[in-house]
């Protein structure tokens, strides 16, 4: 049989693209949830478009990218860098990212986005259109066209003013925040009036799916249904990740039972015959050797505030405080995987540091694209301090810099000055500055307790991790899903180590049942479940693992694709059929 083709349209592509040479790039596979789910989707004759994550101005090169991405089946949309600006450093992960995890502003941003909202939330608009273009030049008929997550709400909007017989679905990867935080937004009505343009809207959990069709209800004053959301007897089908059991974070005991749809999940098999590999052996025998007669314990996450890391951090300090048996005995790695480095314009700041401009001043030297000494950007100069400018000199020797010159320059290094990355700096100086406190107190000349790596891991070298390890702590104050703890559990199935996961990602409900629950603004609770973990009996864990791992084995992102898009036909079969 003929495999159904589907279009699969996303902000980020699978792969993220490197420029290596006027028109030579390289492609490397992009880091997060919505990529890894997406790539076990695999029985489907799907292509891919979105956005390469690179500014690419010039025609040859976008010519060699659109060609170089084709063997991948991915389809560009270029963004130059005004609307990455606006539409991604800006509406998405300044507005739309926070609010949708239940993350306030700091208060002094808070007025800067209230004067910029307007603007971000036209440029949003226009680069959802710019994707509605891509897939209105590549559709043809009978193509599911599936878009995904946060940065593209208006999308289902533009795709259905094309044309009204397309088939789309939209699936969220994140929260859907309570209608009393989705009714602050001041575009709350545009943006889901748009998302109920499609056929078919999908959910991580339950919980996600009820409050969006609350906030449909009341902000919109439309009418929830058990299938979904009726506007004037047009049907928008709302449904949700499989919600096996609600579990009691007190207990651990399955309180309520209810069924839907889409459970994500991971490729499995992918990771489970991974361990296999002689790269990942080699990996494994190091590692062991390296913390032989320590237990290890884990964290995978991009360096975002919504993954609690300061949180984690500060639950371990109090249980080595609380355990000074363990305090040789247990290491905790965290990797920190670096993410959404440039951050809007209000927050710019006129001081420079070298320690994060420098990594990026060697990026911009690679793409040997000419530094202009005096460039201003949004009325605001900045001056670069001479320390500054010796170690840019170093890095850029083609550069020649005066004393005191002033500088915001060429595009891409622009955009770091412009943009600096306070969000995520003042974050990565926080974590750095516990963990040093907390190596200081309890290391010893040979061993620290905590090894923190601000970088991401390749594929064997994470597996690895994954499964010379004891005990995995995700402690997200919010998360859509949460993959890691999956994939964790995938590497398990010979060392049946403990996963302790935060209730307030959405794995929980799904990995509830094997995993230890806990708060993780409750510190003293991490740190008992630590304890917890360390101490549980073979049994226990053995019990515990397997609910798990059947669960990832068996809930995989190629059934939740399947179970997606067939859900989608049925819905337009149905909505055929009524009118
Ligand atoms: N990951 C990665 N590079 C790394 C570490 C992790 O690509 O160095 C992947 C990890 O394997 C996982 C994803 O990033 O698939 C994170 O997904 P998750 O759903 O846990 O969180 P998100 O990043 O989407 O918020
Ligand atoms: C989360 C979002 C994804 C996003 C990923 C990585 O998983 O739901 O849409 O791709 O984070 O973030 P980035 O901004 O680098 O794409």
């Amino acid at each position: 049989p003929l495999r159904q083709r589907l279009l699969v349209v996303a902000n980020r592509l699978p792969v993220s693209a490197v420029r290596r040479g006027e028109d030579s790039w390289s492609l490397e596979i992009s880091a997060g949830g919505l990529v890894t789910a997406l790539l076990g989707v695999k029985e489907f004759e799907a292509k891919w478009i979105g956005w390469a994550g690179v500014n690419v101005p010039d025609e040859a090169g976008q010519k060699a990218l659109t060609e170089a991405l084709a063997e991948k089946r991915c389809i560009p949309v270029f963004l130059d860098e005004e609307i990455v600006h606006q539409y991604y450093n800006g509406y998405c992960n300044n507005i739309l990212w926070p609010l949708f995890h239940y993350l306030g502003l700091p208060q002094e941003d808070r007025l800067a986005t209230t004067r910029s909202f307007q603007s971000q939330f036209a440029a949003y608009k226009k680069a959802n259109q710019m994707f509605a273009d891509v897939v209105n030049q590549h559709y043809e008929e009978g193509d599911v066209v599936w878009c995904h997550d946060y940065h593209l709400m208006y999308l289902p909007k533009c795709l259905k003013e094309y044309n009204n017989n397309m088939k789309v679905g939209w699936f969220l990867h994140t929260p859907f925040p309570s209608s009393e935080i989705h009714r602050t937004l001041p575009s709350r009505s545009d943006l889901l009036r748009s998302v109920l343009a499609a056929d078919l809207v999908g959910f991580h959990t339950y919980d996600y799916a009820r409050h969006f069709v609350s906030a449909c209800t009341r902000i919109l004053g439309l009418e929830g249904t058990p299938e979904g959301v009726e506007d004037q007897g047009r049907l928008t089908r709302v449904a949700a990740h499989e919600q096996i059991r609600f579990y009691s974070c007190y207990t651990n005991h399955a309180l309520s039972s209810s069924c839907n749809q889409f459970p994500i999940g991971i490729d499995s098999d992918r990771f489970i015959s991974a361990l296999e590999l002689p790269k990942v052996q080699e990996h494994i025998k190091e590692l062991k050797e390296r913390f032989a007669g320590r237990k290890v314990m884990l964290g995978v996450d991009r360096l975002d505030m919504i993954k609690g890391i300061p949180q984690k951090i500060l639950a371990f300090e109090k249980f080595l405080e609380e355990n000074p048996v363990w305090r040789d005995k247990v290491v905790l790695l965290q990797i920190a995987v670096p993410t959404r480095t440039d951050v809007p314009e209000c927050m710019i700041s006129n001081t420079l540091d070298t320690s994060y401009v420098v990594p990026y001043a060697e990026t911009i030297y690679a793409t040997k694209e000419k530094v202009s000494m005096e460039i201003l950007t949004s009325g605001l100069t900045t001056r670069v301090s001479s320390s500054l400018q010796l170690a840019l000199k170093r890095k850029m020797r083609n550069v020649n810099m005066k004393a005191g010159s002033q500088l915001l320059s060429m595009p891409s290094y622009h955009n770091y000055m412009r943009l600096l990355p306070i969000a995520n700096q003042k974050l990565t100086s926080q974590v750095h500055e516990i963990v040093g406190r907390i190596n200081g107190r309890f290391g010893t000349l040979t061993a620290v307790p905590i090894h923190h790596l601000d970088r991401s891991l390749d594929f064997p070298a994470l597996c690895a991790l994954y499964a010379v390890t004891d005990v995995a702590l995700v402690t997200s104050l919010r998360d859509g899903m949460n993959l890691v703890s999956y994939e964790f559990v995938a590497c398990q199935d010979s060392k049946k180590g403990v996963l302790i996961l935060s209730e307030f990602a959405g794995a929980a409900q799904s990995l509830g049942a094997g995993a230890i629950l806990v708060n993780p603004w409750n510190i003293t609770e991490v740190a008992d479940s630590i304890r917890q973990a360390l101490t549980m009996s073979p049994e226990e864990r053995e019990k515990r693992h397997r609910h798990n791992f059947v669960h990832v084995t068996t809930h995989t992102a190629q059934e939740w694709a399947e179970t997606f898009v067939s859900e989608l036909d049925d819905t337009v079969i149905e909505a055929q059929l009524r009118t």
